[in-house]
């Protein structure tokens, strides 16, 4: 019998649907070729479920991801529910998600393609063989510390505030786990923190001297986050570990996003010691959505992260891979990087033009 893996697909909200279909033909092509069986489930998540059934992460969703293989996500939130009470927001879905699942960490990879090049907004030859890994803690920090939203103080100063706070074992696991994933690499780590400010930064430095600079086998360095805003935009080849907090991991990837041409392009992996959870790290574009012009190439490459990191099936996440740069040396691309001279293909096509490429 065919191996069979249970994957939940969750479209989320803007381009999310168009996204998902895309990668799932990439996927149904992947599965012919290696005779497995994906068995692909829909769970609502975000806006998507709050107008389905009042809140942004059902309990039904959270239950199907933790009975999963792998999750696969498009994105979620829009100004549709703008309005709507903090606790109860689309982006509460993918918070939520990350805690119940306990994904601790978050790796973006952003790798720079040579035909696209011409659309980093950096000098090519800064650009050109770029290969950086973001590993961002994603399972604590200012994210999930204690919050008070906007309140009268008792100097009747209204006041809000967001906590920044890290503890020992989630920095520690967190570096363990770099530790291992950065000697399948070039072995150079740079942590990024603000420890000439934040007393959490002074911990995570600490401690990642304890666990990386120990290592004989790694290189480190701690960069202070304005530094490396700077340094990513100079000379992002110098960079090939960067190990960072929830919050700077999110700025900063958006920055290193764009480098590579489009942020449409980058795939992101949150894994935990459970179920795993694939999704691009852009948005869900709501003012693009429903006109079949979105990219779906940071979600097509997130499945391939999926296929690598979750299914054991390392070979398929590079056909994938490979089929991308085929497809976009051919000239192929949707809106976001086109020129005239290209050839400009609409989302729906995308994944029947990559599935061409796995042989
Ligand atoms: C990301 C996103 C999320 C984050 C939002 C949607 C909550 O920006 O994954 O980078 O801030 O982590
Ligand atoms: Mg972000």
């Amino acid at each position: 019998m065919n191996k069979e893996y249970k994957i939940v697909l969750i479209n989320g909200d803007g381009i999310g649907e168009e996204i998902v279909a895309a990668a799932k033909v990439v996927l149904e092509k992947v599965a012919n070729k290696y005779q497995v069986k994906f068995d692909f489930t829909r769970a609502l998540a975000g806006g998507e479920a709050i107008d389905a059934v009042g809140v942004p992460l059902p309990d039904t969703t959270i239950e199907a991801c933790k009975k999963a293989d792998a999750v696969l996500l498009g994105a979620v939130g829009g100004p549709k529910w703008d309005h709507v009470a903090p606790k109860l927001r689309p982006e509460q879905a993918i918070l939520g998600l990350r805690k119940a699942l306990s994904l601790y960490v978050n790796l973006r990879p952003i790798k720079v393609f040579d035909a696209l090049l011409e659309f980093s907004p950096l000098k090519p030859e800064n650009v050109a063989d770029t290969d950086l890994l973001i590993v961002r803690e994603l399972n604590g920090g200012i994210y999930y510390g204690e919050k008070k939203e906007a309140y009268i103080d008792t100097d009747g100063v209204e006041k809000a505030s967001d906590l920044e706070i890290y503890s020992r074992p989630e920095i520690e696991r967190l570096m363990n786990f770099t530790k291992n994933i950065a000697k399948l690499r070039n072995k150079k780590v740079t942590s990024v923190d603000k420890a000439n400010v934040l007393a959490s930064s002074r911990l995570w430095r600490k401690i990642t001297n304890d666990i990386i600079g120990q290592d004989s086998e790694l290189e480190l360095e701690h960069l202070y986050v304005d530094n490396c805003a700077m340094q990513m935009v100079l000379k992002p080849k110098q960079f090939d570990v960067v190990v960072t907090n929830n919050i700077f991991g999110d700025i900063l990837s958006d920055e290193a996003a764009v480098i590579a041409g489009s942020i449409g392009m980058l795939p992101s992996a949150s894994l935990g010691d459970g179920t795993a959870l694939y999704e691009p790290i852009h948005g869900s574009a709501p003012d693009i959505a429903g006109q079949n012009i979105a990219n779906p190439l940071g979600t097509i490459l997130s499945a391939a992260m999926m296929l690598k990191y979750s299914l054991n099936m390392s070979e398929a996440a590079e056909d994938i891979e490979q089929a991308v740069k085929c497809f976009l040396q051919a000239g192929y691309r949707t809106a976001d990087l086109y020129r005239p001279g290209l050839k400009k293909v609409g989302t729906n096509e995308v994944g029947e033009l990559i599935s061409q490429y796995i042989k």
